[in-house]
C-alpha cells in the first residue's frame, strides 16, 4: 500500500485582493515535503502573493492555507522567508551576522539576548551560503549576490522545514545563481521544502522538482515538463512567448 502523502503546504480556494481588485482568485495547490517547487508567471501574476499569504502576511478573503496540517494563522516559526530584494532596506546599520542572528528571533523570548546556540545557528548558516568571512561587514557594503546570500542565511538559521524565497536568483551573476542553486539542493536534502519565485523560464525545468504557473488563477502545477508546455505558456505570457520558444523546445509538449 503506498504510504500517505505528507502534505506540508496546502493552500485552498485562496482568493486575496488589495483595494478589492483580485491579484489572485481561487489559487489551490498542495505541496508535498521534500521538494524544490518554482512558483512562475509574469510580472504583476500573483506570486509574491502568493508567498505572502503562505506566511500570513496577507490575509486571504476567500481559502485557507495549512502548514504541516495545521491552520497557518496558528503556525509559528515554522516556515521561513526571503523576501525579493527590492523590498529590504539595505542603509539599515547592521552586519552580515546581525541579520543572520535575526533568524533566530522567533526562539529567543523578548527578556533575553541571543545565547552562543543562537549565535552558533547564525554562523552554520552563514557557512552554509560561503558568508562567513564576511560575517562583521555592514549589509549595505555587500554586492547584490553576497545581500541575497545574507538573507538565505537569516531564513537557515531559523531552523524552519519549509523555506519561501521570492526571486533569490534577481539580479546576481551566474556564479552566485549556482552558489544559491547549491544551497537550495543541499537544503533539500536536508529534509526541507522549498518554495522558490523564480522569473527565468530557461532554467526552470532543470532547477525545480514542480512548478506553479500561476497568473492571478492557477494555469498548471506540476514537473515542469506538464507545466512548460506551448498552449499554456501562450495564454500565461501572451505576446511574450516567443522569447521562450527555445524553453518548449527543450521540454516537448
Ligand atoms: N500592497 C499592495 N497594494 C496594492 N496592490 C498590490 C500590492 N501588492 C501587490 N499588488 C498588486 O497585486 C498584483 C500582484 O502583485 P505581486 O507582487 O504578487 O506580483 P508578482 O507576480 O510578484 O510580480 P513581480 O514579478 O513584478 O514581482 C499586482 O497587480 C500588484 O500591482
Ligand atoms: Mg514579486
Amino acid at each position: 500500500m503506498a504510504a500517505e502523502k505528507r502534505w506540508v503546504i496546502e493552500v485552498e480556494h485562496l482568493t486575496v485582493s488589495y483595494q478589492a481588485r483580485p491579484a489572485l482568485l481561487d489559487v489551490s495547490v498542495r505541496i508535498e515535503g521534500d521538494q524544490l517547487v518554482g512558483v512562475i508567471g509574469p510580472n504583476g501574476a500573483g506570486k509574491s502573493t502568493f508567498i505572502k499569504a503562505i506566511l500570513g502576511f496577507v490575509k486571504p478573503d476567500i481559502g485557507s492555507v495549512r502548514i504541516n496540517g495545521r491552520d497557518a494563522r496558528t503556525v509559528k516559526g515554522e516556515v521561513a522567508y526571503v523576501p525579493q530584494r527590492g523590498t529590504v532596506d539595505w542603509d539599515f546599520p547592521i552586519t552580515v551576522e546581525e541579520v543572520a542572528v535575526m533568524g533566530r528571533y522567533q526562539q529567543i523570548p523578548w527578556y533575553r539576548s541571543p545565547t552562543a546556540v543562537d549565535r552558533e545557528a547564525a554562523r552554520e548558516a552563514l557557512a552554509m551560503v560561503r558568508m562567513e568571512d564576511l560575517s562583521h561587514r555592514q549589509i549595505g557594503e555587500l554586492s547584490g549576490g553576497q545581500q541575497q546570500r545574507v538573507f538565505m542565511a537569516r531564513a537557515l538559521a531559523q531552523g524552519s522545514d519549509i523555506l519561501l524565497l521570492d526571486e533569490p536568483f534577481a539580479g546576481v551573476d551566474a556564479a552566485t545563481e549556482r552558489a544559491i542553486l547549491d544551497v537550495l539542493e543541499r537544503a533539500k536534502q536536508a529534509g526541507k521544502t522549498l518554495v522558490v519565485v523564480h522569473h527565468d523560464l530557461s532554467t526552470a525545468a532543470e532547477y525545480f522538482d514542480k512548478l506553479i504557473l500561476i497568473k492571478q488563477r492557477l494555469y498548471a502545477y506540476g514537473p515542469p515538463g506538464t507545466v512548460l508546455r506551448e498552449d499554456l505558456l501562450s495564454k500565461v505570457y501572451e505576446g511574450r512567448l516567443r522569447i521562450f520558444s527555445s524553453v518548449i523546445d527543450q521540454e516537448g509538449a
